[in-house]
């Protein structure tokens, strides 16, 4: 049996079908970026890998057991859609990352030890007494990064993640979620509208719109019928090969896509 393993997943919200007949598996390591349109149910997964929305129908496992299991033993580290909320909250970096260590049972020093330990492991020492909210988009991902690793989950679940960071940033970020993935062991899913650089890293992607419209290994996705089939668009590959800083990096290919 698989690490995570989701079987004929159907989602209805208020009678609207969200997500149809999904069948995916993911084993113990393993980086699996989903990619999709807007609307196309990506969040809606991850929310049933977090217990919080219940199938219609299917199975959804995670290590054999229901998802509300895996939530209640710290098994899943969970970065969301960044929220505006957040940012006005006059609340500090190191504060943000104890937040993770809710429910563990734990002294204060052992607890302080840890976000201490994490926030070093983001690259942010030094910057545990400063106001989450005027840190850059890039810090604050660091520091949301850390606040999901602190209770030293088994799956990292990051939605959106480079969405609103700078490119620069979000270089280092990939080069970081690798790390982590290689030096953790740790199983990463991600959503990301990055193709171009999720592909070149990711061991196998999920192409979500409703339907899996493709699962399967990240080397084989970047096809135009794929692509045409998830996007239901004009679908444009376009090669660069120095022009766009996100991709020279990890892959010499840009995607553009035409609605
Ligand atoms: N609580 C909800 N009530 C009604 N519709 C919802 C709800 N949550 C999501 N949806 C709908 O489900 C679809 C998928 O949404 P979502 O999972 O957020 O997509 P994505 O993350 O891929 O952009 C959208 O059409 C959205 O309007
Ligand atoms: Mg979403």
């Amino acid at each position: 049996m698989s690490f995570i393993e989701i079987k004929n997943l159907t989602v209805k919200i208020e009678d609207s079908v969200i997500l149809e007949d999904i069948n995916i598996e993911v084993n113990q390591g393993e980086i699996v970026s989903i990619v999709g349109p807007n609307g196309g149910g990506k969040t809606t997964l991850i929310k049933v890998l977090l217990g919080l929305l219940k199938p219609t129908s299917g199975i959804v496992l995670i290590d054999g057991k229901d998802p509300y299991y895996a939530i209640k033993n710290h098994m899943i580290g969970y970065v969301p859609q960044k929220s505006k909320q957040e940012l006005d909250f006059p609340v500090g970096a190191l504060d943000v990352v104890l937040f993770g260590l809710i429910g563990k049972n734990l002294s204060k020093k052992e607890k302080l030890d840890l976000a201490l330990r994490y926030i070093e492991y983001v690259g942010m020492k030094g910057f545990e007494n400063k106001i989450f909210g005027r840190l850059s988009g890039g810090q604050q991902q660091r520091i949301m990064i850390a606040r999901a690793l602190v209770s030293d989950p088994k799956i990292l679940i990051l939605d959106e993640p480079s969405t609103g960071v700078d490119v620069v940033a979000q270089e280092s970020f990939y080069e970081f979620i690798k790390r982590l993935n290689q030096e953790k062991k740790i199983t990463i899913i991600m959503v990301s509208h990055d193709i171009g650089a999720v592909v070149s890293f990711s061991h196998k992607i999920a192409g979500l719109n409703k339907r899996l419209h493709y699962f399967g290994p990240a080397k084989d996705f970047l096809t135009k019928e794929n692509l045409q089939k998830l996007y239901s668009a004009d679908v444009s590959l376009l090669i660069h090969s120095d022009e766009c800083l996100t991709c020279q990096h990890f892959n010499p290919m840009m995607l553009e896509i035409r609605h």
